[in-house]
């Protein structure tokens, strides 16, 4: 008896568990298209991959003016999800960097300052690890 309730009880919520599925498997699609024009630019943010290295500071504010364009790094070079680009893109690694990805793309010592100059890590390297 228990048993047969139960069953009928999974059936009536399997619309619902089917509609649950479908929401979050298309927001993150949805959301990702609508980021990269709508949604301002977070304030500065710190990076923490950086190994034995101090940690990177991203300043939205600072390349807004050098870089006026969100499309320049998004969705192109950066997801626009905090933390995502290694999901979508791959770790953020300095030998990809060197190679022209990610920072790399403009800090290659042509646009600007060179990610394998030795006296410019602490340029992106600037804040103290804890
Ligand atoms: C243009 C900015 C920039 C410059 C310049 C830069 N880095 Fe990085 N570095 C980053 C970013 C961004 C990450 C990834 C941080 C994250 O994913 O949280 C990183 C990660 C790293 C890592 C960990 C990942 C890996 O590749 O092993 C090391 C080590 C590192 N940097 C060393 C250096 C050294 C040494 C220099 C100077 C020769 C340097 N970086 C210059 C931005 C920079
Ligand atoms: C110089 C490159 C660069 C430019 C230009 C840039 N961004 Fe970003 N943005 C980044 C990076 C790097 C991240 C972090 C990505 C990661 O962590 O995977 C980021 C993250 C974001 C995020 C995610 C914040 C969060 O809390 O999840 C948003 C939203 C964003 N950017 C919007 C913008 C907008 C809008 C513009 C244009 C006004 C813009 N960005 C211009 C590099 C840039
Ligand atoms: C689309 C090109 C582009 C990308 C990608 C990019 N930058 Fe920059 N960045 C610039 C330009 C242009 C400047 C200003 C030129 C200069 O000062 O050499 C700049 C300046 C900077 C500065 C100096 C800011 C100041 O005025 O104090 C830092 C630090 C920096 N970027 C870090 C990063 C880091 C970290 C990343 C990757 C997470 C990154 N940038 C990705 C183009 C870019």
């Amino acid at each position: 008896m228990i048993q047969s309730m139960r069953r009928i009880g999974i059936w009536r919520l399997l619309p619902l568990v089917l509609l649950t599925v479908l929401f979050f498997s298309f927001t993150p699609v949805m959301a990702q298209d609508e980021e990269d024009e709508d949604e301002k630019p977070p304030a500065d943010f710190v990076m923490k991959d950086t190994g034995k290295e101090d940690w990177v500071m991203l300043s939205h504010t600072k390349h807004e003016k050098k870089v006026p364009k969100c499309t320049s790094c998004h969705p192109k070079v950066f997801s626009s999800k905090l933390g995502r680009t290694k999901e979508t893109k791959g770790e953020l690694k300095m030998e990809a960097m060197e190679k022209g990805e990610f920072c790399g793309t403009c800090h290659n010592g042509r646009d600007s300052f060179d990610v394998k100059v030795k006296e410019e890590c602490i340029k992106c390297h600037s804040v103290k690890k804890e």
